[in-house]
């Protein structure tokens, strides 16, 4: 659960990442359909769009996330239908066309609770509905090139009060299981030394592609197009650390 520093300084971090090139690729998705993004967090990839005149519900278990979004978005003029909610439990009388999971938001789920969103994605969206998911491969952890057990830096940012943004990160792997524990340590350095931590923890799963189709194929799904690393009209690299899957209803 994103929340106190996790959640204020989300938007900061991912975007020194140029995770924000997922915007064009998001962008060309929803094609002007009815879309949801789930997991949608402060609104990142979600308000740009909505200025952009695309029609984008969201739906985000934080309600520190949907409450940031709220401000960023009266701040803009907008005014998204977002529902503070678990997207295993999310129920609507509304039919999409298009659901996205960015940002390897799916990852956080555990492997049964990512088949359950997937399944129940049925539910709402249009025969000829398409669903979008990105999520990575953690190969920097898998070869060992990151120290396992160890707090180390993962990002920096000066906020534009002055204050020193930063975030270290400690890591647990379990290869056979595919699934990576994460823990963060926040801390935010006013101008006048006074610190501000928080901790969090995230348990990550990673799927590599045989078996995330065996899981479209066992939840009502199956794979349109495959893009890796964010680049599109390239041929997949065998290599790639992220992972963007386009879906259909099979
Ligand atoms: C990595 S952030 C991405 C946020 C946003 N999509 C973006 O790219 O800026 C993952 C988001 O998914 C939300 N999330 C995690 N598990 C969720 C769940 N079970 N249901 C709904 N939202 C969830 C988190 O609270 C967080 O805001």
């Amino acid at each position: 659960m994103y929340t106190d520093l996790e959640a204020q300084l989300h938007d900061l971090f991912w975007n020194q990442e140029d995770v924000l090139s997922e915007l064009p690729l998001l962008e060309k998705f929803y094609d002007g359909k009815a879309s949801l993004e789930i997991g949608c967090g402060s609104g990142r990839l979600l308000l740009p769009l909505l200025e952009n005149g695309l029609e984008i519900d969201g739906v985000e278990i934080s309600s520190e996330m949907t409450d940031l979004l709220k401000v960023a978005a009266d701040s803009k003029g907008l005014n998204p239908s977002v529902v503070t909610a678990d997207i295993l439990d999310f129920t609507t009388s509304k039919i999409y066309d298009r659901v996205s999971v960015p940002a390897f938001t799916a990852q956080l789920l555990d492997r049964a609770g990512f088949r359950t969103m997937l399944s129940n994605m049925l539910d709402y969206t249009s025969s000829d509905a398409k669903a979008y998911l990105t999520l990575f491969i953690p190969w920097a952890e898998i070869a060992g090139e990151l120290p396992e057990g160890d707090w180390y830096p993962d990002h920096e940012a000066k906020l534009t009060d002055g204050s020193l943004a930063q975030c270290k990160t400690k890591f647990s792997i379990n290869r056979l299981q595919q699934a990576l524990a994460r823990k963060h340590q926040y801390t935010v350095t006013a101008k006048n030394g006074k610190k501000k931590t928080h901790r969090s923890a995230q348990d990550l799963q990673w799927y590599t592609l045989p078996e995330l189709n065996l899981i479209l194929e066992a939840t009502g799904w199956q794979l349109e197009t495959l893009i890796t690393d964010l680049e599109e009209d390239t041929q997949p690299d065998s290599d790639a650390h992220i992972l963007t899957l386009v879906i259909k209803k099979s």
